[in-house]
């Protein structure tokens, strides 16, 4: 169900042609491979691998990584025009991509050496191979720092053990971006950061998580137990984990407000397609001032988490190749555009009454996936935590 009134661009930004045919493509894609698996990959809860694979090979799992290692060589505009698209039919093939992006790929592209580019990164952006990134452990979600597993040096190599939690791409990961303490007495400052294959001995799935929404993006818990890794799987120095954990969800943050705003978006122009259609005590219902007045709060809530979500990307861009940090952009426009998310979902349920809380719609499915937009790469609270030290400058 696309949006039949957004704007492809707002009124600071115009697309170049390249930027438009991208989002054609995705918003085709997404049409034609996506939308007719989605409710049923939402009920079963199975990894899309067949429409991932596509993804790859149309080089949405890669957009911003140079064509030297297996991506487009598009910029960050792009990224977000394309993940939207493809979040408005279905969040959960969304969060893979994302995933694959915007943390795995962009952190190798950021942080990597030339070797792991060439080992990890042009499988991985080019579609070949998934990329998971883990940080959560089952006692440490908001407080990331405060983790329990270990990665010991001994020699040539370390030793990993312990217990991830919440790994998005998981179960069908080739490689797994896993942030340890390597010098517990040194807290966020003893955090390193690994890649691990996940055929290596020691490495197993633990629980699956079973989650409200977004079902088909496969998450769970991963078991590390005595896994051998050479020094050169280290991700960065030692010790510098936390600080690249940190940059990557800034990446991240933005992808999720594009996830966002696809989902707020297809809430949007069903709710408004209803509200033209469907009549109650003789007239439309979009002519009852309580049903407008709703219609009005959503589409000015997404323009305005569009417009963040511009600013957020733009400001990506603008940093590369510096060490300028746009924590700030990125933060507001995953909160307005999470929030956007999930009030136009409630909003969207409640404009289609029972058929928005029937599974003969897509309105739940939006209403359920919506919520995790508030939760994952940081919590709404986590967001107001990091704008407002940023803001005060406190500290
Ligand atoms: N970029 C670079 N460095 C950063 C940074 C950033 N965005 N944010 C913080 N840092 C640096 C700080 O400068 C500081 O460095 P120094 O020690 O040199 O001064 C260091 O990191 C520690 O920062 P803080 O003192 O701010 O750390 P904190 O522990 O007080 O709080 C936090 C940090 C903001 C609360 C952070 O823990 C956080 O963002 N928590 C939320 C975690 C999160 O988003 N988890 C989601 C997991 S991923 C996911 O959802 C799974 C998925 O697959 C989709």
């Amino acid at each position: 169900m696309a949006p039949s009134n957004s704007p492809a661009a707002g009124p600071s930004l115009t697309l170049s042609e390249e930027h438009r045919m991208l989002q054609q493509a995705a918003r085709d894609f997404a049409q034609n491979e996506i939308q007719p698996v989605a409710a049923e990959f939402d009920e079963s809860g199975k990894f899309p691998l067949e429409t991932v694979k596509k993804m790859g090979q149309m080089g949405f799992m890669g957009i911003e990584v140079s064509e030297q290692y297996g991506g487009a060589g598009m910029d960050t505009l792009a990224y977000v025009l394309a993940l939207e698209e493809i979040c408005k039919v279905d969040a959960a093939h969304g969060t893979i991509m994302s995933v694959n992006n915007s943390l795995f790929c962009y952190a190798l592209e950021r942080f990597g050496t030339e070797e792991q580019k060439q080992k990890y990164l042009v499988p991985v952006a080019s579609g070949e191979a998934i990329g998971a990134y883990s940080l959560t452990e089952p006692m440490s979600g908001s407080d990331a720092a405060n983790m329990r597993s270990r990665a010991v040096r001994q020699d040539d190599h370390y030793v990993l053990n312990g217990r991830k939690a919440w790994v998005t791409n998981a179960p069908a990961a080739d490689t797994v971006m896993v942030f340890t303490m390597t010098d517990p007495d040194k807290g966020h400052k003893g955090i390193s950061a690994f890649l691990v294959d996940s055929d290596l001995p020691g490495f197993s799935l633990g629980k699956p998580e079973p989650k409200l929404g977004i079902r088909a993006s496969a998450t769970s818990e991963i078991v590390l137990e005595d896994i051998e890794l050479p020094v050169s799987s280290r991700l960065g120095e030692e010790g510098e984990g936390f600080k690249i954990a940190m940059a990557v969800l800034d990446a991240g943050r933005i992808g999720i407000a594009a996830q966002a705003l696809g989902i707020a978006e297809s809430a949007y122009a069903a709710s408004l397609q209803y509200a033209r259609e469907r009549e109650a005590f003789g007239q439309k219902i979009g002519q009852f001032q309580g049903i407008a007045f709703k219609l009005a709060d959503m589409k000015t809530r997404i323009e305005a988490s569009r417009l963040l979500m511009y600013q957020a990307a733009l400001a990506k861009e603008a940093s590369k190749g510096t060490d300028k940090r746009y924590t700030l952009e990125a933060s507001m426009a995953k909160l307005h555009a999470s929030e956007t998310s999930m009030f136009c979902a409630h909003q969207a349920v409640q404009i289609h009454g029972g058929m928005g809380y029937s599974k003969e719609l897509p309105i739940e499915r939006y209403f359920r996936d919506a919520k995790i937009t508030e939760i994952y790469e940081g919590t709404s609270e986590i967001q107001r935590l990091v704008i407002s030290r940023l803001e005060l400058d406190l500290r």
